[in-house]
């Protein structure tokens, strides 16, 4: 059985092509990790400095010195690469090996396999039990909060029972057989969160999925059930694309999620009812928190000078593509409310939780530039989303020299995850909105930032 939303990803790094492999197949076997394999240090370095995540590193010291090729001083490079990007993932280095900052475990020179699986689990925080499962058949584990927009069951789909002899699959719907969200919901009121999928069916069952949802998606509907239907979308998608990166089959749904949303705030008369109903907390936090900056941003681009009548539109469009991508590798709510250095270090992260938060504007804009007609700059607003211009980390001071729309970006977002912290019902919203803006004024002294602080406070307190 495998879980998609949670591999265990180990960067490694061995000279030797055979023991690379043997490592490899060993890991893959032992923890159905995803190896990624380099006989360098420089091609692994590359990867982390693209700001991909590993849940682990595990290299060879060094390489032997030849004649003709000098020694690669592999532990030393990642060493400072992990200092560099200020990482917090676990290293751990095969053979000899001392250097002044001792954040590393190290595996004795005669290498064994069962050391080096040891070591990981250990690294990891994990239990050799937690693996048991490994054993079992094929399954694939999906949420049931994905199936939501079918209606038609695309293969078999099966539950798992946890038993003591073993875990058991038992089948809970039949190809071809219709059910709805009220029934989806039901099985989650009892504690069932995963179907599961067999490994061979896995891409009918995606079709099946990927063509439903979209077919649903385009269905009409009253204002407050699109809100939920395209919740729903909003939550497949960047689930998937998470995990998965950005694919062809789901291209569509994700397009079409996006247009809904820009669409529907366009069309509202009024952003009130709109707003009320983005504070049900029974909607997805990240949904809710993306919606919302896209629609206050409808309200505040034509403040903003930038250009009139069709640019707005192409404006807004830049704003709901960033609201949708900016967050996708953040799927805990509490990281997705984290907006400065000083939020970041009181939160009490974990190291991977704190190199995801680092990382995730950069490697969310390096994935969206492999998204099909990509509107220009989104991809530097997504990166810049924090203040940084690299995309990593979050700024010791706040900076102009960033896009201007990042700045505009950052200013609406902090004021979107104030609004929804409000402890206030819905009907409060205005008087929400008014205690929201108010940290703000604070932090925000900067002309560029301030300027967006000021529109914002003409938008919650119109002049008559
Ligand atoms: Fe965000
Ligand atoms: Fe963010």
């Amino acid at each position: 059985m495998i879980n998609i939303m949670e591999i265990i990803k180990i960067l490694l790094v061995e000279p030797s092509e055979s023991i690379g492999e043997v490592i490899t197949k060993s890991l893959q076997r032992a923890y159905n990790a995803d190896v990624i394999f380099h006989k360098t240090a420089a091609e692994g370095v590359e990867r982390l400095k693209k700001g991909e995540v590993f849940s682990l590193i595990l290299v060879r010291n060094q390489s032997d010195e030849t004649p003709e090729i000098p020694s690669d001083q592999i532990a030393a490079q990642f060493l400072n690469i992990i200092y560099d990007l200020s990482l917090k993932t676990p290293l751990i280095v095969i053979g000899e090996f001392e250097h002044t900052f001792k954040k590393y475990a190290l595996v004795s020179e005669r290498l064994r396999i069962e050391e080096i699986n040891r070591l990981v689990l250990k690294a990891l925080g994990l239990k050799k039990e937690e693996f048991e499962h490994l054993k079992l058949p094929d399954y694939i584990a999906f949420p049931v909060k994905h199936f939501y927009l079918m209606n038609v069951s695309p293969c078999n789909v099966y539950i798992k029972l946890v038993k003591k002899a073993g875990d058991e699959f038992v089948k809970r719907l039949n190809f071809n057989e219709s059910f709805n969200k009220t029934d989806l919901q039901k099985y989650e009121e009892l504690g069932l969160l995963d179907f599961y999928i067999l490994k061979d069916e896995y891409e009918d069952f995606m079709n099946g999925l990927f063509h439903q949802t979209l077919i649903n998606l385009k269905k009409s509907r009253t204002m407050e059930e699109n809100i939920e239907v395209v919740g729903d979308s909003f939550v497949l998608g960047t689930n998937l694309m998470r995990s998965l990166g950005i694919n062809a089959n789901c291209i569509a749904m994700v397009d079409q999620t996006i247009l809904m949303m820009k669409n529907q705030i366009q069309k509202a008369d009024k952003l009130g009812p709109l707003l009320k109903k983005l504070l049900d907390d029974k909607l997805s936090y990240s949904y809710r928190h993306s919606y919302l900056i896209s629609a206050l941003s409808f309200s505040l681009l034509p403040k903003m000078e930038w250009g009139s009548g069709d640019q707005q539109n192409i404006l807004l469009e830049k704003i709901c593509m960033v609201s949708y991508f900016h967050d996708i590798y953040l799927d805990d709510e509490k990281l997705i409310k984290i907006s400065d250095l000083q939020e970041m270090k009181a939160a009490g992260l974990n190291p991977k939780d704190w190199d995801l938060l680092n990382n995730h504007a950069n490697r969310a804009a390096v994935l969206i530039q492999s998204y099909p007609r990509l509107p220009q700059g989104v991809d530097l607003i997504i990166k810049q989303h924090h203040g940084v211009s690299n995309g990593v980390g979050f700024p010791l001071v706040l900076t102009a020299g960033i896009s201007p729309m990042a700045i505009f970006f950052m200013v609406v977002e902090d004021f979107a995850t104030n609004v929804l912290a409000m402890p206030d019902p819905p009907e409060n919203l205005a008087s929400s909105m008014k205690e929201a803006i108010k940290p703000l004024k604070e932090k925000y002294q900067l002309p560029s930032y301030r300027k967006i602080v000021t529109e914002i406070e003409n938008l919650v307190n119109p002049k008559k």
